[in-house]
């Protein structure tokens, strides 16, 4: 099935240690979107959104760029980084997926260093991460799903 990654990963590119321990074991193409914003979403059957994640939701570019350019009933699957991960920060990055009727896969998130705010006085948190741990996670999630 072919397959890509779309991501942002602007804050340490945490996120993007996920998306290229991925894209080191298996014949997906990866997309910055930051910087690759014209290219064609509409050959891929499989796609992942990966994201850091900034007041609680996935970057505006990932959501702009998935309102703009994502088309429907594609299989999707969800990738992030965050302070203080937890699932449901892709919730409104799944809404526009849901609406355009993509089929759930279901979702990786682990931490990631931080430096946003105060924390940056104090080194920031999650120094380490994502480790190899989180980064094997997010390699054996991938093989678990039906993307391919
Ligand atoms: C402006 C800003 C806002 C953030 N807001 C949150 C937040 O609401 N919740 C959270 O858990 N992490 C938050 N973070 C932490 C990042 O999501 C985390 O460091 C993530 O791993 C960054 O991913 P990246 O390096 O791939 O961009 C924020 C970081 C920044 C810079």
């Amino acid at each position: 099935m072919r397959t890509a990654i779309i991501y942002a990963s602007t804050h340490h590119g945490n996120t993007k240690k996920l998306v290229d321990a991925i894209a080191k074991e298996n014949q997906i193409d990866t997309i910055d979107i930051i910087h690759e914003k014209d290219e064609d979403l509409s050959r891929y059957e499989c796609i992942g959104i990966a994201s850091g994640i900034v007041f609680s939701k996935y970057y505006p570019q990932i959501l702009e760029y998935l309102e703009s350019k994502l088309p429907t009933g594609r299989k999707v699957f969800f990738l992030h980084t965050a302070g203080d991960p937890r699932e449901n920060q892709n919730a409104s990055a799944k809404k526009i997926t849901d609406e355009r009727k993509c089929e759930y896969l279901g979702t990786y998130f682990c931490k990631g260093f931080d430096t946003f705010g105060p924390f940056k006085i104090i080194g920031g948190i999650n120094k380490k991460h994502p480790d190899q741990s989180d980064i094997d996670g997010a390699v054996k999630f991938f093989d678990g799903i039906k993307c391919k």
